[in-house]
């Protein structure tokens, strides 16, 4: 059993020597209160889906209503109102160019699906490019053809034999950025007519350590893609929905992608959702009268009525609340903070975009780097704040209800943990 008093299998816990995870009664804005009452911050967006706050009444409401109404239905050979709203929704706001949308139920899904439809795209043309080239330190989920794009590492290391070979780019590092582009020009100038897709995360690589590059090299990716008839796919399920400031991270690079993944933010954060927006091209690829093109792909809860309807309440919030308001504080705040911590000994480096900080400890040793995660986390959570350190850098990646006390109290406890870092 994982646990004298729990038989649950908890996702990314060794529970051999984890403490009992901490029960949560109720949610409310930025926090998340213990049945004792205690109030914890919630710093990370509980795994950076919560975007207006925990139990948003219109979001709530919206889940009610629609429950009462349709909670379920078929999506093939069937379709409802709040997922034909919610894609034109979409596909309103998303980069020019992109004009479908396909629904499934997380992260990892709205991956698999882009790249079964990039491969099926040039299938049906009868091109043989089957090859993907990703990031280096790249996430994009944890299920087969997702993890396949990631990184390889600790994590998916049993499962290496069974993934699929993926084209690795280095990580545009801060002056060195050109290395990036020039390995993809020259990937391109030897094998370009063998690519089927790059996939990206735009601007941030989140579970990779939120590491951050700019724009420019985002735009001079997409300039090499189109030079080379490769399609772009835009991982968009963490930087999506304003975490990065803008709507979508994309926007700032002026990159219009052929297939763009979504999730996490997209229902509020109030239930599993993914969608994954493709060009007329790509859905042309496979829209003929010869069956044995259909996407052949679904799962039994794919455009599920109430998880669209939250992501439409969602979208509601974004119109009649000053949520972009709050992205700016919160923006504001973070470089503030983030000032002060830039010159402590026991930082390597401060880095932001939009509303995501991340601050990189000193690590002397490696046996030190494996024990530090465990203990700052602890050390956060005694304070009331929810932190989830990736190795050594410490993130902030609030729900954007935050408030400027609360953010302030995030920091305060990171900057005291700053003494359990010896330098
Ligand atoms: C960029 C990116 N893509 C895909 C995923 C997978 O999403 P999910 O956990 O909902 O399957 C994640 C999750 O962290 C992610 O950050």
């Amino acid at each position: 059993m994982p646990d004298a008093q729990s038989p649950i299998w908890h996702p990314f816990t060794q529970h051999a020597v984890a403490p009992p995870p901490t029960l949560i009664a109720r949610g409310e804005g930025a926090r998340l209160i213990t049945p004792d009452g205690r109030r914890i911050i919630d710093a990370i967006a509980s795994w950076w889906v919560t975007l207006h706050g925990h139990g948003h009444p219109r979001i709530a409401a919206a889940i009610a209503d629609q429950a009462a109404t349709l909670e379920q239905v078929i999506f093939a050979g069937f379709t409802h109102a709040p997922a034909e709203t919610l894609a034109r929704r979409l596909l309103a706001r998303a980069p020019k160019g992109l004009a479908v949308a396909f629904l499934s139920d997380s992260g990892s899904t709205a991956v698999e699906v882009a790249v079964k439809m990039a491969v099926g795209f040039w299938h049906h043309r009868g091109e043989r490019r089957t090859r993907i080239v990703a990031l280096e330190d790249g996430y994009h989920g944890d299920t087969f053809g997702a993890m396949a794009c990631g990184e390889r590492g600790l994590f998916t290391e049993p499962y290496w034999p069974m993934l699929f070979e993926v084209e690795r780019l280095p990580f545009p590092r801060a002056g060195a950025e050109q290395a990036t582009i020039e390995a993809f020009t020259e990937l391109l100038r030897q094998n370009g007519g063998t690519v089927a897709a790059l996939i990206v995360e735009p601007l941030v690589l989140g579970a990779g350590g939120m590491r951050m590059y700019p724009p420019w090299v985002l735009k001079a990716l997409a300039d090499l893609c189109r030079q080379h008839g490769v399609l772009l796919i835009a991982d968009e399920v963490m930087t999506g929905f304003g975490r990065t400031g803008t709507f979508f991270a994309c926007e700032q690079a002026g990159v219009a992608p052929d297939l763009m993944c979504l999730s996490k933010g997209l229902t509020g954060g109030f239930l599993p959702m993914g969608v994954t927006l493709a060009t007329k091209a790509i859905y042309d690829a496979f829209y003929t009268v010869d069956r044995a093109k259909m996407f052949f792909h679904s799962s039994s809860y794919t455009g599920n009525p109430i998880a669209c309807a939250a992501a439409l309440a969602s979208l509601d919030i974004w119109q009649d609340e000053p949520v972009f308001a709050h992205i700016e504080a919160i923006a504001a705040q973070h470089r503030k903070r983030l000032e002060g911590l830039h010159a402590r000994p026991e930082v390597v480096e401060t880095r932001q975009t939009g509303t995501i900080a991340a601050i990189e400890l000193c690590v002397p040793a490696a046996g030190y780097f494996a024990e530090l995660g465990p203990r700052l986390y602890r050390f956060f959570l005694e304070r009331d704040v929810l932190l989830r350190p990736l190795g050594n850098v410490v993130y902030v990646l609030p729900p954007y209800c935050i408030t400027r006390d609360e953010l302030n109290a995030v920091y305060d406890a990171i900057s005291e943990a700053l003494t359990l870092v010896s330098v």
